[in-house]
């Protein structure tokens, strides 16, 4: 959801802004623009398009500059909209990621007063403010601005004839690489990871001045210190090493996922600290997307393991339902940590008196400052919008979580724990044998319309796997609880309508079969992700994509893996842009 960078140091501002914006491309691509201070003046260029098409591009040899890459939500990508926004002088140039809410009201207070504004945008408004307030001082101009604003910012600003960068996050990402003799702000970490794996995770309301020999942070007006943390991921962990597509090569690295997963929170026994589930009276996840899908396998497996009551909300819809008690643990979940909807949920959740518990991937992202508890996914960076791997991270942490707070006898514990660690061999194996999947994929490219079916721990699979499909393919598809079928969709089955149905070997597969004769019935085409040694299912089924045997809860990691892989072959056959979909940002940091 937008990405920016700011850079101050010894190299050309332009290449670095540039390399490091393509790594926060995931954030938006409809658009982009650096602009470099030279001498006494600001060089800026604006784009349309995505920055992953640019090989360099030369915008001066100015040692401070500032860049963007948009995911619109005011004004269409045009040259006119992209950042770096400017001042009536173009002295000032400003980049922000976020939304004013109030920027309207502004925008009419500061034309009446003779502004003249260049673009749609809510964030020109900053620009204009700045220029207002400045006299010589661009960090009290910055903070007197940020004054009037409602909303939410992320924003690096830039003035001409300064050898500064004033940075401000309030509800927006922002860290800081500390570098030796250079320092660059940026939405998120792989941005920075060429430069340094020093860096500083700046707070909401923390306002930030570097230049050449330092940083200074302010907090209400007050000069703090933030921690200098390290970074454990590496640039090559950034880097598509090979494949074709981030997502191709993020679910190969699902087998390292699992495992670096487990070897936090799992020895002989799980060694998760469960103090977040002491007195508790019930559960809510909240969380979105992918993440949503993955809150409700966490209530299927709560639910078998534990005996307490779960909900699952949108986040987004959390605050429309009955609020959480002093008795709630509210679990989000967020690969990022930043999505907006999440946040704001987990905020309320807190206000009510809940313990909040929060399930990230993004170490020092804001979720991890809201929370109550964390524990993390290793997924590592997640560069392709589509979340494949930290999905199945996440699930991991949930198996873990339900088996802790578990009281099913300790031999049945110690089993499903062996299990789970034979799970990376088991994903390798699907990852191995990707034949019948590539086969199936270039069948489903010719349809416009798909259905996923399933029960039980098979319906977020299949809401998953339809998920998964429409984002990159383009595929209209839907996952439905099979038995909801009759209920309305068989109006839609038929000859132009494939079914994909996930068959779990638990007390779901009898009637699941069931559900299966009656769409071939409609003649829709029938696939089913199944165990390998299932050979009943063939006599109903078109396709079967045969997934290793495991305990009937793991299919959700298996079913998902292959159900993943299929979208991206599927989309792939189509010709789609598959890790950077059209109309989406990865990092959803507005409401
Ligand atoms: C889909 C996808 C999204 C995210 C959602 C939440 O493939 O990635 O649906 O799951 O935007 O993001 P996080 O988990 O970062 O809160």
């Amino acid at each position: 959801m937008c990405g920016i960078v700011g850079y101050i140091g010894f190299r050309k501002a332009d290449s670095v802004i540039i390399s490091s914006l393509k790594r926060l491309e995931y954030r938006g691509y409809d658009s982009w623009g650096v602009a470099v201070k030279e001498e006494n003046e600001l060089k800026l260029i604006k784009k349309v398009g995505a920055i992953g098409d640019v090989e360099a591009y030369d915008v001066g040899n100015g040692r401070i500059g500032i860049g963007h890459t948009r995911w619109a939500t005011h004004g269409k990508p045009s040259e006119r909209n992209a950042h770096p926004h400017t001042d009536c002088s173009g002295k000032i140039a400003i980049v922000h990621n976020g939304i004013i809410s109030n920027f309207q009201t502004l925008r009419e207070e500061l034309e009446s007063r003779g502004h003249v504004f260049k673009s749609e945008t809510d964030t020109e408004v900053i620009a204009h403010l700045i220029e207002e307030n400045y006299n010589g001082d661009l960090l009290n101009a910055v903070m007197k601005a940020l004054e009037k604003v409602r909303g939410s910012y992320a924003i690096v600003a830039l003035h001409a004839e300064k050898e500064e960068l004033v940075a401000a996050r309030y509800k927006s990402p922002l860290v800081l690489g500390v570098g030796d003799e250079e320092y660059i702000v940026a939405s998120d970490v792989p941005a920075i990871l060429d430069y340094t794996k020093r860096v500083v995770y700046l707070e909401d309301g923390d306002v930030l001045r570097v230049y050449d020999s330092g940083y200074e942070i302010f907090h209400d007006g007050k000069a703090i210190d933030r921690k200098i943390e390290i970074i454990p991921w590496s640039i090559e962990d950034a880097e598509k090493g090979g494949y074709e597509h981030f997502m191709l090569k993020e679910i190969h690295e699902t087998p390292k996922v699992i495992e670096d997963t487990l070897s936090e929170y799992l020895d002989d026994e799980i060694t998760i600290d469960a103090s977040f589930a002491f007195g508790i009276s019930e559960i809510v996840f909240v969380a979105c997307g992918t993440s949503y899908h993955a809150c409700l396998i966490g209530k299927y497996l709560i639910e078998k393991f534990v005996d307490i009551p779960v909900k699952v909300e949108y986040a987004s819809e959390f605050i429309y339902h009955q609020p959480p008690t002093g008795r709630t643990l509210v679990i989000s979940i967020t690969q990022s940590g930043e999505t907006a909807d999440t946040l704001e949920a987990m905020r309320i959740a807190k206000k009510k008196g809940a313990k909040v518990l929060t399930i990230t991937n993004v170490l020092g992202s804001t979720a991890t400052r809201i929370a109550d508890f964390v524990l993390y996914t290793r997924a590592g960076p997640e560069i392709s919008v589509a979340a494949t791997k930290s999905f199945i991270a996440q699930l991991i942490v949930l198996y873990l979580i339900a088996l802790k707070l578990s009281h099913i006898p300790r031999t049945e514990k110690m089993e499903l724990l062996k299990e789970i660690k034979l799970l990376p061999e088991v994903v390798k194996r699907i990852l191995d044998d990707k034949e019948e999947i590539e086969r199936v994929s270039k069948l489903l490219a010719k349809y416009e319309n798909l259905m996923y079916i399933g029960r039980g721990i098979g319906y977020p699979i299949a809401l998953e796997g339809a998920l998964k499909m429409k984002e990159i393919s383009y595929i209209h598809a839907e996952g439905y609880p099979a038995g909801e079928l009759k209920h309305g969709p068989f109006a839609l089955l038929g000859e132009k309508t494939p079914v994909v149905a996930s068959l779990v070997r638990d007390h779901t597969y009898e009637i699941m079969l069931n559900n299966i004769k009656e769409v071939k019935a409609r003649d829709s085409i029938v696939v089913a992700v199944a165990d390998e040694d299932d050979e009943e299912v063939s006599k109903y089924v078109d396709f079967v994509i045969r997934v290793p045997k495991t305990n009937p809860i793991f299919s959700a990691i298996t079913h998902s893996v292959a159900l993943q892989l299929l979208a991206y072959y599927t989309a792939k056959e189509r010709g789609c842009e598959i890790d950077k979909p059209r109309n989406l940002a990865k990092s959803v940091t507005v409401e």
